[in-house]
């Protein structure tokens, strides 16, 4: 055997990992895709690459070296499924079979569970960078075993993005981990683009100002501390001129977003767990929102504001929604990394905060100099009880709230949606509240249901005798 590791689906991400593993020193890459033309087509396009052609799993197997290691780059889901169930049939004790593809990490954990029973290996690892990353290095987030860690780590490290000399991969825990946390590397990027648009939106329609000259505004942002991956294609879309039309392409593209999934399971695995993920939240309902175009052509004459928006200052204006962005930013993750901590807990993985923020410095969508920031806020202190109470993000909030506040006035009383500003604003004045109206909530339900509270003066559970003389009476919680 000649092979030391192998790509199984030969899709344009599966080409590109490929392609970047066997552009390192010391890597012969086994290829097989299900159809063997799509794998002779790699090999001829590519010369340069050391590849081995697999044309049956058997033939793979047969062409690694112990322990076998196979990353699986197909579609999420069924697919998936069965070729692990091939490479099971094939592999033997010790060997490890990765997958590469955005699996949800419930399945994943299904998965691992299921395959180490044959003594293999299962290690789910998100990889993050789309075709370009892929090919030139991405961020990567395996699970799995640390022994399969052992084999594969020195592998990942080599292809991997690198920030400051560093490889953005680390064992991110064990089973589902690092499916996990790409899935909420996800839901951050959904939040982070949606608001890049609202910024985009807001400064379209308060200034005047054309998509062109908003690129140039997102340009200077990414000087500074906004630097980030997301902003600099977000100049580069609005730049780009349409050829039919010579309109900004921006304009004649349908305004329905998609989505493949992984935002919405970043909210729901929340929603389970009990984490408040607003931003990411409602942007993946802005997705939702903008895509039932029927009920929005029904609803384009319900009224809105009587007056126009006119903005008196544009610059400051623009300064103001490059502070809103900032804060909201900041909540976006500090919700996701709150998630991160309670899957952590709920599924016992040792996940490193800090080591999640490092690996997403470089290679991944959502990389930014703000990650910087991050990973020194949780070197400075593991325990942060949340990353938005790191001193150096109190004090950008700090810098911005206000400024931030009055984006979120301007766009409610000029009628423009900014979800995912408004409700990262309430959020952070809900974290930071001395009372919250939950105890009137409390109320309620104590009143119909008998759902008992607590006070504050006391411990125990109470109830008010509602339909009674109303008098409080000391109750055992069973809710
Ligand atoms: C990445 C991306 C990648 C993919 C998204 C797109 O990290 O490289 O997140 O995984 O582009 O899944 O998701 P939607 O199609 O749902 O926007």
């Amino acid at each position: 055997p000649t092979a030391n590791i192998a790509v199984v689906g030969l899709a344009v991400m599966g080409s590109n990992l490929a392609r970047n593993l066997a552009s390192r020193e010391g890597n012969t890459v086994a290829v097989y895709n299900r159809t063997t033309q799509k794998t002779d087509d790699l090999i001829a396009a590519h010369p340069e690459a050391e590849f081995v052609k697999a044309a049956t799993m058997q033939e793979l197997a047969d062409s690694l070296q112990k322990p076998r290691t196979a990353i699986i780059m197909v579609k999420a889901g069924r697919p998936t499924d069965a070729v692990i169930d091939e490479l099971v049939s094939v592999f033997e004790p010790g060997d490890i079979i990765v997958d590469g593809g955005n699996a949800l990490f419930t399945d994943t954990i299904r998965r691992e569970a299921a395959v180490r029973e044959t003594g293999i290996h299962f290690v789910g690892c998100g990889i993050s960078g789309g075709e370009e990353g892929a090919l030139n290095g991405p961020s990567l987030m395996p699970g799995g075993t640390a022994e399969s860690y052992e084999t594969l780590g020195p592998i990942l490290e080599r292809i991997a993005a690198v920030a400051e000399g560093e490889p953005c991969v680390t064992h991110v825990g064990t089973d589902g981990a690092g499916h996990f946390v790409k899935m909420v590397h996800n839901g951050i990027e959904y939040a982070d683009m949606q608001l890049i648009a609202e910024a985009y939106d807001l400064i379209r329609r308060g200034t005047g100002k054309s998509p062109a000259e908003i690129a140039d505004i997102f340009d200077a942002w990414n000087g500074g501390e906004l630097e980030s991956y997301l902003i600099e294609i977000t100049a580069e879309v609005l730049r780009q001129v349409d050829a039919e039309t010579g309109t900004p392409l921006v304009d004649v593209i349908l305004d329905a977003a998609g989505a493949k999934g992984t935002g919405a399971w970043t909210v729901q695995t929340a929603l389970d767990l009990g984490v408040p993920v607003s931003g990411i939240a409602e942007a993946v309902f802005a997705r939702s929102l903008s895509s039932r175009l029927a009920q929005r052509e029904a609803a384009t004459d319900l009224p809105g504001p009587s007056d126009a928006w006119t903005v008196a200052d544009p610059e400051a204006f623009v300064e103001d929604v490059r502070k809103a962005l900032f804060a909201s930013k900041i909540i976006a993750y500090s919700q996701g990394f709150d998630e991160i901590v309670a899957a952590a807990e709920e599924h016992g993985w040792e996940i490193q905060k800090g080591e999640v923020a490092r690996i997403w410095r470089a290679g991944c969508i959502i990389r930014a100099r703000f990650l910087n920031d991050i990973t020194s806020a949780y070197a400075e202190n593991p325990d942060l009880p949340a990353l938005l109470l790191a001193p150096y993000f109190r004090d950008a909030l700090g810098q911005t709230q206000e400024a931030w506040r009055r984006v979120v006035v301007a766009a409610a009383q000029a009628g423009i949606p900014a979800p995912a500003f408004s409700s990262s604003l309430s959020y952070y004045d809900g974290l930071r509240a001395d009372r919250l109206p939950a105890a009137l909530v409390q109320g309620q339900r104590d009143f119909f249901g008998a759902h008992t509270y607590r006070r504050v003066d006391k411990d125990g559970t109470f109830h008010t005798q509602w339909s009674g003389d109303r008098t409080e009476v000391e109750a055992v919680d069973t809710h």
